[in-house]
């Protein structure tokens, strides 16, 4: 079993992106329901992010097969109500029992324009309703090359972080996903994935104090597959994986996930 620095229980998050109808969503949920036992689950905290259309489906799953899959979303607005045509609000998830929520994902940092500003009103709506916001992080190629990574990284930690209280951050999630690993196949190496993961925690030691640095969580993000992840887990910092492409197909993520259990 990998083990991390602080004994966080790792977290393995499904991201679906915009894939799986309600009904193939229900079809991959109970084919991962069957391949994840309670050893495995134990172990990791496992959850599930589908489109907005599949969370009252999988919802009714988790509750009528009482899984132990936490159900997560993949975005919100951060205001409970309003004149804001197609968002969706962090009460109606909490309705749903939703209990992650991922907020400022790059693709909607880059195809939504959503800044830092956006992402903090998000992360702190969705602890107002008492959910797990994921916070993604990550620079792009261009930064990395030009030496800015850990600025740019380091900087939006801190301003998603704006506001919210020590204790809050100690229970969020924080998922480091390199731009340019996303979707790409390309992974960033074991060693800069931790560099990374460990810079994260010693800004928050900094700004929220060793306890929440302690008792944060960070994922790992980027072309994470059945053959990586042992490797990326291992590492002292990483406390789990948000993972893409490799979670559509149940067979797959399960993998994924048992990589985190006790072996057989
Ligand atoms: P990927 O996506 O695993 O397909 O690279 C990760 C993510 O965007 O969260």
């Amino acid at each position: 079993m990998a083990e991390n620095g602080g004994g966080r229980k790792p977290l393995m998050s499904g991201n679906w992106k915009m894939n799986h109808n309600h009904l193939e969503a229900i079809q991959v949920v109970q084919k991962l329901a069957i391949r994840l036992d309670d050893r495995v689950l134990d172990a990791v905290d496992v959850s599930v992010h589908p489109p907005f259309t599949g969370l009252r489906s999988i919802q009714t799953l988790i509750e009528a097969d009482k899984l132990r899959l936490a159900l997560g979303a993949q975005n919100c607005h951060w205001e409970d109500s309003g004149a804001y045509t197609g968002e969706v609000s962090p009460t109606m998830l909490a309705k749903l029992s939703v209990t992650y929520v991922v907020v400022g994902h790059s693709e909607r940092r880059q195809h939504f324009d959503e800044t830092d500003e956006m992402v903090n009103k998000k992360v702190r709506a969705v602890l107002a309703t008492g959910m797990t916001p994921i916070m993604c992080v990550g620079e792009t190629m261009e930064e990395r090359e030009a030496g800015d990574a850990q600025d740019k990284v380091q900087g939006q930690v801190r301003a998603g972080l704006e506001g919210v209280s020590d204790e809050q951050v100690g229970a969020m999630v924080i998922a480091y996903e390199p731009v340019w690993a996303i979707g790409t196949g390309e992974t960033a190496t074991a060693d800069d994935a931790q560099e990374m993961c460990e810079a994260i925690r010693v800004l928050v030691a900094e700004t929220n104090g060793d306890d929440a640095a302690e008792a944060l969580r960070i994922q790992y993000g980027g072309s994470v597959k059945p053959d990586n992840t042992a490797e990326l887990m291992d590492q002292p910092d990483i406390d789990g994986a948000l993972v893409g492409g490799g979670s559509l197909d149940p067979d797959d993520f399960s993998k994924i996930v048992r990589c985190q259990a006790p072996s057989d």
